[in-house]
């Protein structure tokens, strides 16, 4: 038992008020602990070691110095079956090496060959809405990211294949990281539950059981049947890429396929397997609530939208084409990018589970804590980001603006366990709000406010409580801009 007397100051509230924080209004319950507590609190969960949240940047610092022998990633309180063996539970070394699979596939060349695929996902997206849809933000990110994972891990853009993949995924990770199941593995402890659901998948796997997935009353019987059947799909294609190698295939299936141990052996099956899901899910939840707040500030302020659509446009000009690549790295939807970011992150801290007493900034936190970088609360740090430090204001990312330090700005957490997913993430929310604001218009109940909805929880992830609903106004043809007057006449409207 870690004695709580060594730790920063705690809230009065129960444990179960404070695990209910950080489930719906996360936001305001790390503000009501940063007036009442300061920078720096303590958190006591039911089931848990404690936990230290923090925003001052001398203890931050140190969390990201941390050696990989000091903490322990198994404790990461992740509920799905990704299998014990993915990148995100691994320490020290073999975490490193299975980083190192991944990080060149997100290289700038690498993205940049995927670039124009991106566009044309997110055009194939926006020109199958009609006027007058209704469409909740998140999910339809959601949708666009998984048709970009089909394409970056399996090399599928069409077909009845990708099809299966898609549902599959998405109904896996939907039960996966639903509440209830989140619920269970707090109760029962996220690394016992998993090894528990894995158990269940590598049984059911070995009899041939592939389940139903629809039906039954248990969740978690749910989520197993969908791994199986999804698993089972990866494996086929495992096999199928290695009886052909093809030395210049790009996808991540092909890479993790062709990958081998320290010894020269490939890479275990169920590994390749756990590295694809653990992609998916990486990706997914994580896009889906970062685009939500994206898309909510844009309805906010059209003024920003309008110049995202101005710089767009400028450089189709330019180039006499859209060229998805030149699009993806646009200064000023990058600074509204991180301007989001910095404001709403989807994340609100990352974590560390410590094994040792260790030294955090003037806190000695005893070995059985984990200390969390407070993402939320560092980004709203007025000594950091000034008196405008609430504003939604990309200007202050541009024209030689101070870049913010490692430890100021961590949407993508940081450090050895950074996302590795991070420059793909970033390229495709530009493409998408790129082309939103070039190309659609959507009236919303956010439209004229300056609020933001309320945040809660989904998948690990803050989104807002009740979705983000906006309706198409109107469509601008693809090439709207480009030969602006013509392109014009032809846009729908409401
Ligand atoms: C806007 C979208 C995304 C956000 C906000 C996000 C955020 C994060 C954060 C906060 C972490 C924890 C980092 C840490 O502990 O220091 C993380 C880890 C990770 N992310 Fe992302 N992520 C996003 C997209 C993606 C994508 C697209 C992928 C892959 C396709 C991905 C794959 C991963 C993986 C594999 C890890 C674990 C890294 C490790 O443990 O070494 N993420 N992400």
């Amino acid at each position: 038992m870690v004695d709580l007397s060594k730790l920063p100051p705690i809230p009065k509230d129960s444990k179960v008020r404070q695990a209910m924080g950080l489930g719906i209004g996360i936001w305001d319950y790390m503000e009501k602990n940063n007036r009442e507590l300061g920078d720096t609190f303590t958190l006591t969960l039911p089931r848990q070691g404690p936990m230290v949240w923090t925003s001052d940047q001398k203890m931050i610092a140190d969390i990201l110095r941390l050696k990989p022998e000091q903490v322990d990633a198994s404790l990461v309180q992740l509920p799905m079956d990704l299998g014990e063996n993915n990148t995100v539970f691994l320490n020290g070394k073999a975490h490193q090496d299975s980083r190192k699979i991944v990080i060149p596939q997100f290289n700038t060349n690498k993205l940049k060959g995927r670039a124009t695929t991106m566009h044309e996902i997110v055009t194939e997206h926006i020109n199958s809405w009609t006027i007058g849809q209704e469409l909740n933000i998140p999910r339809l990110i959601g949708d666009i990211t998984l048709d970009v994972i089909c394409y970056t891990i399996f090399d599928l853009r069409h077909g009845e294949r990708k099809e299966k993949y898609k549902e599959l995924m998405l109904h896996w990770m939907l039960e996966a990281t639903s509440d209830t199941n989140f619920t269970l593995a707090q109760m029962v402890g996220a690394k016992d539950w998993r090894r528990w659901l894995n158990k269940k998948y590598l049984k059911r796997t070995a009899e041939g059981k592939m389940g139903n997935g629809k039906k039954g009353i248990f969740p978690w019987k749910r989520a197993v049947d969908l791994k199986i059947q999804l698993a089972a799909m990866i494996r086929e294609d495992i096999e199928a890429a290695r009886a052909n190698v093809d030395e210049d295939a790009i996808d991540m299936l092909s890479i993790l396929s062709r990958a081998t141990n320290e010894d020269g052996s490939l890479l275990d099956v169920e590994r390749v397997i756990s590295e694809c899901v653990g992609l998916m899910i990486g990706g997914h939840e994580t896009s889906a609530a970062t685009g939500a707040w994206f898309g909510i500030w844009m309805q906010q302020r059209p003024d920003v939208n309008q110049k995202i659509c101005d710089e767009v446009i400028e450089s189709m000009q330019k180039e006499g084409k859209y060229d998805a690549i030149i699009n993806s790295e646009l200064p000023y939807v990058t600074a509204c990018l991180n301007e989001s970011q910095r404001l709403t992150p989807s994340a609100v801290g990352f974590i560390r589970w410590l094994r040792h007493d260790t030294q955090i900034g003037d806190w000695n936190i005893p070995a059985g804590t984990a200390v969390l970088p407070n993402i939320y609360l560092t980004h709203r740090r007025e000594d950091i980001y000034g008196k405008d430090v609430l504003d939604f204001k990309p200007e202050r990312w541009l024209g030689g603006a101070k870049k913010p330090k490692p430890t100021e700005f961590l949407p993508f957490g940081g450090g050895r366990r950074a996302c590795v997913g991070m420059n793909q993430a970033r390229q495709q929310l530009r493409i998408i709000f790129g082309e939103f604001a070039r190309r659609v218009e959507f009236t919303s109940e956010f439209d004229g406010k300056t609020d933001m909805p309320r945040s809660r929880m989904i998948g690990g992830q803050t989104e807002p409580e009740k979705g983000a609903f906006v309706t198409v106004k109107t469509i601008r043809p693809e090439n709207y801009g480009f030969t602006e007057q013509s392109a014009e006449k032809e846009a729908v409207t409401a």
